[in-house]
């Protein structure tokens, strides 16, 4: 073949058209793909699925099955052990149940801080010198509230240590603040914008909506309810560009879109949104009250390799229980075999800790437009 430029011409045309080519072939899922009516008749919104992506989610996401159930009569724990605060209502063999499946659950194995030595001084189970054994016990509470008072989120089916921590000490899907470079230019300035962050869907929005909105309580709104500024209507656009994020988030972290909890005809709208938007709504306020009340305050526990860059613990999103799937879990109704994760008749939690916790949940219920 000789060099003439019309040669040069073609061969550099079939390998752009190559790339082309190639990237289309990795960019597109391959057909078919269901497609799921998530909202109203008519209104044509639709959950788009692809069955082999799907199965894949289902194997990922097996629960592991439940040991036998204990007796529930007998001795309490109380009576015999020392430092049993949240616990001692059970019965000794509930009790060693418990601790064995909360072994399985983050200290797999054997060996150095693996098995019951995850949450315990060799051969002194009364001892209260390891952090993890406090943050057990606050984890603890916090799925016996979990599976009480945030119902409305977690409906019958509640969640175990499992939900989150799928055989691992700390939850695979974890978050923290993020430092913002000082004297960055405007295209790059970590921790805020226009830098491609999965939690952002790669688009040009801030990385971090999780700050100021799953740990702070910033109201998730872009559209003000009235004409005037402040005070009235004080949505910013920053506001606006975190709603957005942590919309994006909040889809990719079901593997739904949009339109699962809304009629984008009119997104603000609570009427003509779909009931999973209020599931949604007491997600996020439980998940405000699961980063504050209980992970937040332990922060002086935790070792320092246990916290983010800012000082600042390890904290939850929607992703650390749903993973992919609009049920976590496959769907499974986690908290009926685990009778001893239920709140004893009577015993307090601990009250709800943040900025303004008082606004939480059942007391305002989602404002109306
Ligand atoms: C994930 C952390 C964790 C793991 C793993 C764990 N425990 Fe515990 N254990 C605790 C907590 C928290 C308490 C205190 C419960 C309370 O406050 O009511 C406790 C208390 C105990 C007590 C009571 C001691 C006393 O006298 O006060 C015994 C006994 C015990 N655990 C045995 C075990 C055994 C055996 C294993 C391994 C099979 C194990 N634990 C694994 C967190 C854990
Ligand atoms: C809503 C999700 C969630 C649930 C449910 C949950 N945890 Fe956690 N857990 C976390 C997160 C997030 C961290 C990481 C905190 C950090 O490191 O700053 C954590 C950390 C821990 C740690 C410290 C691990 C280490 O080695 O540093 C222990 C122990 C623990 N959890 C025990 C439990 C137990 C026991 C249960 C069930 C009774 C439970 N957790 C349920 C989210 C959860
Ligand atoms: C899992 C359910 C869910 C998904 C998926 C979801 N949203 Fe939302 N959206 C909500 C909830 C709940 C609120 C109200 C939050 C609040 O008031 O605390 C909301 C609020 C909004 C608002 C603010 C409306 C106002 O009052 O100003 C906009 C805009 C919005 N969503 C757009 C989107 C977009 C765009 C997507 C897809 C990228 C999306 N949402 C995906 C549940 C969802
Ligand atoms: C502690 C674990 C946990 C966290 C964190 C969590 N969820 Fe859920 N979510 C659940 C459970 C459990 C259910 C009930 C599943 C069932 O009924 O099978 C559920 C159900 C839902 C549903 C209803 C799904 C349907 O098909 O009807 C929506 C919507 C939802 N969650 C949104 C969210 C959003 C948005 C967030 C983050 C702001 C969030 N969840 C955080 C555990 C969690």
């Amino acid at each position: 073949m000789r060099f003439n430029t019309t040669n040069i011409t073609m061969l550099s045309l079939g390998g752009v058209i190559g790339v082309i080519g190639l990237a289309l072939l990795f960019t597109f899922e391959r057909l078919p793909v269901q497609s799921v009516q998530t909202n109203f008749r008519g209104t044509g919104a639709a959950t788009v699925l692809n069955p082999r992506t799907q199965a894949l989610l289902t194997a990922a996401n097996q629960p592991p099955e439940a040991p036998e159930p204990a007796d529930a009569t007998g001795e309490r724990a109380r009576e015999i052990y020392e430092n049993v605060p949240v616990l001692g209502h059970l019965s000794v063999e509930q009790f060693g149940r418990i601790m064995n499946v909360m072994t399985t659950w983050l200290y797999p194995g054997e060996g150095e801080n693996l098995g019951c030595n995850g949450c315990h001084v060799p051969g002194n189970f009364a001892a209260e010198d390891m952090y993890q054994k406090h943050v057990a016990r606050r984890m603890i509470q916090m799925t016996m509230a979990l599976n009480s008072e945030w119902t409305a989120h977690t409906q019958n089916a509640g969640v175990t240590c499992w939900t989150c921590h799928r055989g691992n000490a700390v939850p695979l899907n974890v978050w923290s603040e993020m430092p913002v470079a000082q004297g960055a230019n405007f295209l790059t300035r970590p921790g805020e914008q226009n830098r491609p962050a999965p939690l952002a869907g790669y688009a040009s929005l801030p990385t971090d909506a999780m700050t100021s909105m799953l740990w702070g309580d910033n109201e998730i709104r872009v559209a003000g309810t009235n004409q005037h500024p402040r005070p009235e209507s004080r949505t910013s656009i920053q506001q606006t560009e975190w709603t957005f994020s942590l919309m994006i988030h909040m889809s990719s972290s079901l593997g739904v879109n949009c339109s699962f909890c809304h009629n984008s005809r009119n997104w603000a709208d609570w009427e003509q949104s779909p009931p999973q938007r209020l599931n949604a709504w007491y997600g996020i306020r439980m998940v405000r009250d699961i980063n504050n009340t209980y992970i937040e305050s332990l922060r002086d526990r935790f070792p320092p390799h246990r916290l983010g860059p800012l000082g600042d613990t390890l904290k939850t999103n929607c992703t650390t229980c749903h993973q992919g799937q609009n049920r976590p879990v496959n769907g499974a109704l986690m908290i009926q075999d685990y009778p001893e994760l239920l709140p004893a008749p009577g015993t307090a939690l601990p009250p709800r800790l943040g900025p303004a916790a008082d606004q939480r949940a059942e007391v305002a219920g989602p404002r109306a437009n």
